[in-house]
């Protein structure tokens, strides 16, 4: 039985995977169990963001596998701490919570939301996300989720969140009420289709949030973390959330998430939340080695820089395909919609070595390891070209 037999027999069927089994990683491409070699441009969904072959990441963690790698929240751990610290000081705010995934990292930020409105004394506190979104699939993560397709068997246990328009601003506000405690988004859609939020729906947002005393949660799991070409996303926007919620690429690879609130938000307390792994010794060594290598190689600047150039060589491609409805992003977070479904071109993709992914069932979503340069775009584009 091959693999992927195998697969299908074992996995529960949530998933409808291409039929590649990958084995090895060099660089930013992917190898797999035939040999066959692939340009990476999707990063295993924006995660893999020092590519494949960075040893200084490697190492870190073997060294780390050496000493320790678990040792539970009961006590202290220096990667734990030195991880939280950097989190701080890099966003500019008070306190930092590790998890171990993005999921968990938003349920711990909505949580923490609910407890600062329960503080000032709203009983049924309620939370507005946007519709289109994506947080994550578990129970309170999808209550966020502003897509019914994820939502509807699941209705009468998620409860507590009103949905408006991303970028209109009208709409948010005309469901503030007095049970509201927070406000949830994405400063771009990234499941959604990737929709970057425009600087003025963002600005009166917080300037709402400043005057109703409401917390402002960015979900950056996707979009921060240097892909937009800044460190945060947020920093495009010239606004300050209260709350910011990370994952993916703060670990490279290894699963971390995390939430960091400034002083006015952090209010939990001793058993207000928990985790076993969360800031295990390995994920703490992850986040510290990724800031660490992203500072010493300048990597967000090469994804500014990239980001700039990928973003002209696909408006180029916009101005010659007939098929092409829109090209939207920021930085190395890109997304290309077509006028019909793309799986059919990323198959093709697939087959000319190209890996892709899509967000939604028109859109293909870019979203390469930071490390990547003119020539890896220039290989993508002759390659999507031909692919159409
Ligand atoms: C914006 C956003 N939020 C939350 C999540 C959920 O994160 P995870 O899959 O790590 O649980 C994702 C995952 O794609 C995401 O893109």
């Amino acid at each position: 039985m091959d693999y992927i037999e195998k697969a299908e027999k074992a996995f529960m069927n949530t998933y409808k995977r291409y039929p590649i089994v990958f084995e090895k990683g060099e660089g930013v491409y992917l190898y797999d169990t035939t040999g066959k070699k692939y340009l990476d441009f999707a990063a295993g969904i924006a995660v893999n963001i020092l590519g494949y072959s960075c040893n200084e990441y490697k190492e870190a963690l073997k060294s780390q596998i050496d000493s320790i790698i678990h040792c539970s929240n009961l006590f202290y751990n220096k990667p734990a701490i030195e991880a939280a610290e950097i989190l701080v000081q890099k966003t500019g705010m008070h306190k930092a919570f590790l998890a171990n995934s993005g999921t968990e990292a938003i349920e711990g930020a909505v949580k923490l939301a609910r407890k600062y409105g329960y503080k000032k004394g709203i009983k049924n506190t309620e939370v507005i996300a946007m519709n289109n979104s994506f947080h994550g699939r578990s129970l309170g993560a999808l209550a966020v989720t502003g897509q019914p397709k994820y939502q509807e068997i699941y209705k009468s246990v998620i409860s507590g969140v009103q949905f408006a328009n991303y970028n209109d601003y009208k709409s948010v506000e005309a469901l503030v009420n007095e049970n509201t405690c927070a406000i949830i988004l994405e400063p771009i859609q990234g499941e959604g289709g990737i929709y970057p939020a425009t600087k003025e729906f963002m600005q009166n947002l917080r300037k709402l949030c400043d005057l109703k005393d409401i917390l402002l949660i960015f979900d950056e799991i996707q979009c921060g973390i240097g892909r937009t070409g800044k460190l945060f996303a947020f920093e495009n926007y010239d606004v300050k959330p209260d709350v910011i919620v990370l994952a993916k690429g703060i670990g490279a690879g290894i699963p971390v998430g995390a939430f960091v609130a400034n002083e006015k938000a952090a209010v939990f307390e001793p058993g207000d939340h928990g985790t076993t792994y969360g800031g295990n010794p390995l994920a703490g060594t992850a986040v510290k080695i990724t800031f660490d290598l992203l500072d010493k190689y300048s990597i967000i600047n090469n994804a500014e820089v990239m980001g700039n150039y990928l973003s002209e060589k696909l408006n180029e491609l916009f101005k010659t395909s007939e098929c092409i409805f829109d090209i939207r992003g920021k930085g190395l977070m890109q997304g290309i919609e077509f006028n019909c479904e793309v799986v059919p071109i990323i198959r093709n993709c697939m087959e000319k070595g190209l890996l892709v992914i899509n967000a939604g069932a028109k859109v293909i979503r870019l979203v390469p390891p930071l490390i990547i340069n003119k020539d890896n775009i220039d290989e993508m584009i002759d390659v999507l070209k031909s692919s159409f």
